[in-house]
């Protein structure tokens, strides 16, 4: 009896000296509560460094986007092939998601080997063996031939801007392939597998393995928003809220963030931690200096660390009796699967003799012990660690919800973890201790984080199915250098018809002698009235100008125009129009005075004198009653009778096109040409009078108002004409008629915008598939909306702003689709008016039979002027299609009124002389 008392305190006592012993040994590694809250408050700092944009580039921890904006929902279905390469085991696997709702995914996979060659070797090696693997996976499953898509699971910091693109950053681990840092491992992989004739694969994500770790448990919980890999390295990833993520644009919603754990400490933050072990083991590794973190916690490096601690303590004699076997002394003799055995509960002791007995010692029972001993802390200290790190985490998550009490689940994956015996209790055990205000569940991704990547991939796809739709709908608004060559040349060919006799009356581009002949020479002066009815305000002003000066001064007021009066009866109109006059003379305190008045008309007019014009039909937004075929002037001087308060004398009737031309042909005498892209769509120039077969006399020139808005009309551009071009068409006020227009002016971009919208809204690739009462409603994107969204100086969220006032409720990637809409259909607008800039200016050219013509443009228009691409796309179009053409584009600062009143000076000159004669 005292025997076996004896024994058993000979016993306790030789376990508590060599604890005692080891203890005293490693006293640096153990890690008390207080310092791995320390630990917990650095790497909090350090997430926030990674995540700044100024920060990030000197940050060690890299907070890498992952481009994964939701976990699984469940609706995730298909066939993928998913790679797995990085870990301890790389594999290729099929894998199968079930139709919506089951839940159900079955993979087949196999693994293949990574001998230290290839995975040291070079890059484009490694990359051809990855596809080699790849394509013997795809035969022997009998998937050859079959277009499917992949997902990579690459264990290494890649910097993403998108999901199917990753820069490495730099190799981690076991690998240390050459050339290809700093590359797209993507891009590489494709190129390898393009070698392969005969499979036909897509990579379509990228994921690191915490991701798809992450991406895995949360399929079966979907509470899971952490992914956590203790295997050959140690991450973690977890969902930030896009608004603290300062490297990607957009505030919504959440993307998962591989942090890159391993590397903390890189900068010097955990120098007081690491001890003379951790030193020696880092000089003796791959990537000195790099990843310190990692090697404190992760499977590559926990044996050896072991060995390191054992021959130092064997060479001071506390060990061994001091003896040191050769394998002692070899690197990676003790591996972690060996430190596992170790510390197993039963056998640990057992195994911990016939593993040193292996490496060639004669370990005592006490040594045993001790070994047994160190290797508790050296994997106890991994999971302190790892606890911190993590606890930082989970109080991120909290705060960013601003919860007092966070339920979360943390996916969790690696071998250390799986297979040491005592590691995930310790693990769960100093979370639960450093966060008590989370609950944590820590769920075992048990099929490795292929499953997860293939759900992420399984979403790309449906994206890049969506992508391909939408693609399909803009391409429809691209125009070729062809198509384009083709519309000059139509063009070209009504502006013969309009202005030939025969002709003219079938024409659709009607070429609509203006009477007038000349430019203004400066000698113009003199006050009057114009009136500028047409564009988006109603303007009557007061024009002075002075001789020889080419100065003018103007005075002007903005009335509206209801829509019940744009659209009632035309003596409603006039008498409207008269009334604002009225108002304005009384304004300027002008009442009684008997002003020479301009009248600016924006539709076509028919016009015999200057001072005629009988309206053809109302384009626009205009349809008065009882004024086609009706003499425009007389219908105002009506009115002015009616009223019976004053008297004007109505000079001049002129297009905005002509007054445009007219304002910038007061200032640069070399403006011929006049164009509108503004409300409607219009162009004017100076043609040489024998063309003109509808008016007397071949000498000198004569502005011929083109109205080429009605281009089209007999069908000639009907094949660039999309399906949202007609719906437009026939909902507008003269359906069939102003096609050109349709395509190209400010009134009806927005309303191509909206059918496209709603198209793709029905087809489920806008706004949830919702199509709300404000996108059912006309006319909502007005000019300026279009040409705000796209200002390139415009974040995505200001666009998501225009969008919100406009009523319509867009996510992000939303945003991006109605930004990409507007400029399709606003580069083709501006592609079809240089096309017909291009054949006037051609036509110029060839008339005055010269080499190179330098001419200019007036131009206004609030497309014109507002929109930020416009002007540009305009310009560089003429030039590719009219390359012997100079033309300059001069923007008409002061609207037509100022030419019109020019136009009407020159008129009362002209009349007051024939009086005289
Ligand atoms: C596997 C995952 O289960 O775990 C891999 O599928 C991951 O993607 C690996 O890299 C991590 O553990 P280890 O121990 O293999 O490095
Ligand atoms: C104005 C002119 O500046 O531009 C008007 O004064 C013209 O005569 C108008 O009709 C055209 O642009 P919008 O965009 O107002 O139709
Ligand atoms: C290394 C890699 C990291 C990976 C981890 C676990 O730390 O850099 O990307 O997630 O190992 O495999
Ligand atoms: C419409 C009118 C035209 C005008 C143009 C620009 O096309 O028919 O006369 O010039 O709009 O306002």
């Amino acid at each position: 009896m005292f025997a076996v008392h004896l024994m058993a305190f000979y016993c306790s006592k030789l376990k508590e000296d060599q604890i005692k012993k080891v203890d005293r040994f490693l006293y640096h590694m153990r890690l008390s509560d207080e310092t791995l809250l320390d630990i917990m408050a650095r790497f909090q700092a350090e997430m926030q460094k990674g995540l700044g944009k100024d920060t990030n580039p000197t940050a060690s921890v890299k907070m890498l986007p992952t481009f994964v904006r939701a976990i699984p929902d469940g609706s995730e279905n298909g066939e993928f092939l998913s790679l797995d390469l990085g870990g301890s085991k790389f594999r290729v696997l099929k894998v199968q998601v079930s139709e919506e709702g089951k839940r159900n995914v079955q993979m087949e996979s196999q693994f293949y080997p990574t001998p230290n060659e290839i995975i040291r070797g070079n890059g484009s090696e490694l990359f051809d063996y990855v596809a080699d693997c790849l394509a013997n996976f795809m035969k022997t499953k009998g998937l050859k031939h079959k277009k499917l898509p992949l997902g990579l699971t690459f264990s290494f910091p890649c910097r993403q801007t998108k999901l199917e693109e990753g820069i490495l950053l730099s190799w981690t681990k076991k690998f240390k392939a050459r050339g290809v840092q700093g590359t797209d491992v993507v891009s590489c992989l494709t190129k390898a597998i393009r070698k392969h004739k005969d499979i036909d694969v897509d990579i379509l994500a990228l994921v690191n393995d915490t991701v798809g770790t992450m991406m895995t448990c949360a399929y079966d919980d979907p509470y899971c928003e952490v992914g956590v890999i203790i295997g050959t390295g140690t991450n973690a990833c977890y969902m930030e809220d896009m608004s603290n993520i300062d490297l990607v644009e957009g505030d919504e919603g959440r993307m998962c963030i591989n942090t890159e754990w391993g590397a903390f400490g890189d900068d010097g933050a955990l120098e007081d931690i690491r001890t003379e072990f951790d030193r020696e083991l880092d000089l003796g590794s791959l990537n000195p200096g790099k990843q310190l973190f990692e090697k404190m916690i992760s499977g590559l490096y926990l044996g050896e660390l072991v060995r390191i601690i054992l021959l130092k303590m064997a060479k001071a004699g506390l060990l061994f009796s001091g003896e040191k076997s050769s394998a002692l002394h070899t690197k990676g003799k003790i591996e972690t699967r060996h430190v596992a055995a170790m510390e197993k509960y039963k056998e640990g002791l057992a195994n911990t003799r016939e593993i040193l007995t292996d490496l060639g010692l004669e370990p005592s029972e006490a040594d045993c012990i001790a070994v047994q001993h160190v290797c508790t802390i050296v994997s106890f200290r991994s999971a302190n660690l790892c606890a911190a790190a993590l606890a930082a985490i989970l109080t991120r998550l909290r705060e960013n919800k601003k919860l007092a009490r966070l339920r979360t689940t943390v996916g969790m994956d690696g071998t250390v973890y799986k297979i040491h015996p005592q590691y995930p209790k310790r693990l769960h055990k100093v979370v639960r201790r450093l966060v008590p205000n989370c609950d944590v569940r820590f769920l075992l991704s048990e099929s490795g984080s292929t499953k997860g990547a293939a759900m992420v991939t399984a979403v790309a796809s449906r994206v890049q199915a969506q992508r391909k739709q939408i693609d399909e709908v803009l391409a429809l608004f691209r125009l070729t250098r062809e198509q384009l060559m083709d519309v000059q040349s139509k063009m070209r060919t009504e502006f013969e018809y309009g202005l030939k006799k025969d002709t003219h009356l079938m024409a659709t581009v009607k070429m609509l002698p203006t009477y007038v002949c000349g430019m203004p020479d400066g000698t113009e002066k003199g006050k009057f009235l114009a009136l500028d009815l047409g564009g988006t305000n109603f303007r009557v002003l007061l024009v002075k100008i002075r001789s020889g000066r080419r100065s003018v001064r103007m005075y002007n007021k903005i009335f509206a125009i209801p829509l019940e009066i744009m659209q009632g009866t035309g003596e409603e109109l006039f008498d409207h129009i008269v009334q604002c006059i009225a108002d304005f003379l009384d304004y300027m305190g002008l009442k009684g005075a008997q002003l020479p008045l301009g009248f600016t008309f924006s539709f076509p007019c028919r016009q015999t004198s200057i001072d005629k014009g009988t309206l053809i039909e109302w384009t626009k937004g205009f349809k008065a009653t009882d004024c086609e075929g009706e003499d425009m002037v007389d219908m105002l001087r009506e009115a002015i009778k009616r009223r019976n308060e004053f008297d004007l004398d109505i000079v001049a009737v002129v297009n905005d096109t002509v007054g445009t031309m007219m304002t910038c042909g007061y200032e640069d005498p070399n403006c011929e040409i006049g164009l509108i892209a503004g409300t409607g769509s219009n162009m004017c120039y100076m043609e040489e009078m024998r063309n003109i077969e509808l008016v007397e006399g071949d000498e000198g020139k004569m502005c011929i108002n083109t109205e080429w808005g009605a281009f089209g009309d007999n069908g000639c551009i009907d094949d660039i004409r999309t399906r949202y071009d007609k719906k437009v068409d026939e909902g507008s006020l003269n359906p069939g008629k102003q096609r050109y227009e349709k395509m190209t002016s400010g009134m009806y971009l927005g309303e191509i915008v909206r059918q496209i919208l709603i198209d793709l809204t029905k087809q489920g690739l806008l706004f949830r598939g919702q199509i709300s009462e404000r996108l059912r409603t006309r006319g909502i994107f007005e000019t300026k909306f279009l040409s705000q969204i796209e200002s390139d100086r415009l974040a995505l969220l200001q666009v998501r702003r225009i969008l919100q006032q406009l009523g319509l409720d867009s996510t992000c990637e939303d945003s991006i689709v109605v930004k990409e809409v507007c400029g399709a259909v606003s580069r083709r607008a501006a592609q079809l008016y240089g096309a017909g800039l291009a054949a006037v200016v051609e036509k110029r050219r060839q008339d005055q039979g010269l080499e190179y013509l330098k001419i200019t443009v007036g131009v206004d228009g609030t497309l014109y002027k507002l929109h930020p691409h416009f002007s540009r796309i305009l310009q560089e179009t003429v030039k590719e299609l009219a390359p012997r053409c100079d033309v300059t584009l001069m923007l008409s600062e002061d609207g037509s009124g100022k030419g019109a009143a020019l136009i009407t000076a020159v008129a009362k000159r002209l009349q007051q002389a024939q009086k005289e004669d």
